[in-house]
């Protein structure tokens, strides 16, 4: 058996799981028993391609590399080219939906129609767009769980570090009662560089010019970035539904860079932290920046590095530190619950 599957967006994060898959077949293959081959690819600007038997990945990043589009990939019997994304998800073959398009995180579409789609399809899904899973998350994992599929969506927060699957899996039977995290990358990147010495913008410009901030960097510098992170760590870990409202919410303007300076002369550093307690069956949450000591083990997470403290019942603070964001690493987060998918079907 191998996983089909169907690539709904063809965007950095689609093109690095496919070349993930590429390089490392051989060795999934060898530790993991995990085999997969992509038979459909749709996306909105370099169109679709589908072919029952799988589609030719040197072909298609050739197609890529020429024409900026699929439409260079040859010809051969059975190809089928041009679906949308929803006849992709519907008609072709694939078992697994990769749900990985450029999708506005204020209204979570197209992705939330994609996933739907493919649930009711049967389909297993797999993604990196936050918008589903904050805004959408009862409604969608039930729909998942009554056509017996699997929805995974450890990209959304900090990329491939799994920090959804650790409370999910190690931390199960204990009670998160608090969380705190650096939870976007850009402005933990210009906190950090604005203490070496760089001006906010300068050091914006350099979080832009690195691929770490949102194509609108206002979601990050205003938090909005963090905001949907803390929706989802609410609802997946801490199991209470959070609106947009319900998070307090300051941007990384309300801080100016003497301010930062200061602070790191007196032993403390700035950090955006997205917080959340539990209080009385209701969760206090927010995300602002906060100077917090140097011997907080959220101190020393440095450039566009994420972490989180999980704060449990008996197991007190566990803290994990690492990517947020980049090509690979979000690559990686789907490839982990690709290969969860595999080993729960067996
Ligand atoms: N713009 C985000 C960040 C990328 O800076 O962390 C990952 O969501």
């Amino acid at each position: 058996m191998e996983h089909r599957l169907a690539m709904i967006g063809f965007g950095t994060v689609g093109q690095a799981l496919a070349r993930i898959l590429m390089e490392r077949k051989a060795e999934l293959r060898e530790k993991e028993g995990y085999m997969a081959r992509i038979t459909a690819i749709s996306d909105a600007m370099k169109g679709a391609l589908y072919h029952p038997e799988g589609l030719d990945l040197v072909q298609v990043f050739r197609s890529l590399e020429q024409t900026g589009t699929l439409d260079a990939y040859p010809d051969t019997p059975g190809l089928k080219r041009g679906w949308d994304s929803l006849k992709t998800i519907e008609d072709t073959n694939a078992d697994v939906v990769v749900e990985v398009t450029f999708t506005d995180v204020e209204t979570g579409q197209p992705a939330i129609d994609h996933c739907r789609r493919a649930f009711e399809a049967g389909k297993h899904v797999v993604t990196t767009n936050k918008g589903p899973v904050a805004l959408a998350y009862r409604e969608l994992s039930e729909l998942a769980e009554k056509n017996g599929v699997f929805w995974g969506f450890e990209g959304t927060v900090m990329s491939g570090t799994p920090a959804l699957r650790l409370p999910q899996t190690a931390l199960a039977g204990d009670r998160v009662r608090e969380i705190r995290g650096i939870l976007n990358g850009t402005t933990n990147y210009i906190l950090t560089r604005v203490e070496e010495g760089r001006s906010l913008d300068e050091a914006l410009r350099e979080a832009q010019h690195h691929g770490y901030a949102e194509a609108d960097p206002t979601s990050d510098l205003e938090g909005f970035d963090a905001l949907y992170k803390v929706m989802i760590l609410s609802e997946v870990v801490m199991g209470v539904p959070l609106n947009r409202q319900d998070v307090e919410r300051k941007g990384i303007q309300t801080v100016t860079a003497e301010a930062i300076r200061q602070a790191k002369r007196e032993g403390k550093r700035w950090k955006v932290l997205g917080q959340l307690r539990e209080e009385e069956g209701r969760i206090a949450a927010s995300v602002q920046p906060v100077a917090i000591p140097e011997t907080d083990p959220l101190a020393g997470v440095r450039g566009a590095l994420n972490a989180v403290t999980y704060t449990c019942d008996l197991l007190g603070p566990v803290t994990l530190v690492g990517a947020g964001a980049g090509r690979s690493e979000t690559g990686f987060a789907l490839l982990a619950d690709l290969i969860q998918i595999w080993r729960d079907a067996r």
